[in-house]
């Protein structure tokens, strides 16, 4: 890989900015000073520095976002704030995208990379990736909305549901629920219980396959995917 584009890859800098560090005799490759950003290093075993600091190569990136109601699952929008809005330099030089979406108003957790052979895998249907949210419902949520729910619902296209797993937390005329599905249609769980009759008013997932929304990660903010959650996620890769 070329020197400058190493170096910018990693957030150092835009391409210009890169090219004064060159010039300025800041950059050593093997400690030997390089100005000449073309050269062609090897990434994982020369060492690069800028100054005193030893800049590690790292193609992708994996986050856990908490997200906010009030934003896209999406990275750029016209009108609307999107979820790339809430990420900081630090991450945005790797170009990381929504894994799937979260309706708008839907808050908890998001999956962000620039790896998309584990966003096509994850999202895959044939994997079956289990989505778990917490949902308040505007009405009573019965042991027949389970049962309906186990066995699969029409939703306004015709289309019937696989198998779904609803634990109701709270039956009242304001209840509140756990439900796990497999699939990711779109308004999938507010389509479900509109098949039932009811009404999501407030939506929350927390958790994707084997990754748990972080319970100490506040909303808004992000985190890169600990080593558990990233050997899950090289499981779902290789399980093609
Ligand atoms: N189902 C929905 O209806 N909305 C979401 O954001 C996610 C799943």
């Amino acid at each position: 890989m070329r020197l400058d584009k190493m170096l910018s890859n990693m957030g150092v800098g835009t391409r210009k900015e890169v090219k004064t560090l060159l010039k300025k005799k800041h950059v050593t490759v093997n400690h030997k000073v390089v100005k000449d950003g073309s050269k062609h290093i090897d990434e994982n075993e020369d060492i690069v520095k800028v100054g005193d600091n030893v800049i590690h190569y790292q193609e992708f990136t994996y986050l856990m976002l908490h997200k906010p109601a009030g934003f896209l699952s999406a990275t750029k929008d016209n009108h609307d704030k999107t979820v790339i809005d809430l990420l900081k330099n630090d991450v945005l030089h790797f170009k990381p995208f929504p894994v799937g979406r979260l309706d708008k108003d839907t808050e908890g957790l998001l999956l962000l990379t620039n790896d998309g052979d584990l966003a096509h895998q994850l999202l895959s249907p044939a994997k079956n990736v289990e989505k778990t949210y917490f949902a308040r419902i505007r009405g009573k949520v019965t042991v027949e909305d389970t049962e309906a729910f186990k066995a699969g619902v029409e939703i306004d296209d015709g289309y019937v549901t696989k198998p779904a797993e609803l634990e109701i937390l709270q039956s009242a005329s304001q209840s509140e629920v756990e439900l796990t599905i497999t699939e990711g249609k779109f308004h999938q769980v507010k389509r479900m219980f509109k098949a039932v009759g009811k009404e999501v008013i407030y939506l929350k997932r927390l958790r994707m396959g084997e990754i748990t929304l972080d319970p100490a990660l506040q909303i808004g903010k992000y985190r890169p995917l600990t080593e558990a959650e990233l050997t899950y996620c090289e499981q779902i890769k290789k399980s093609k």
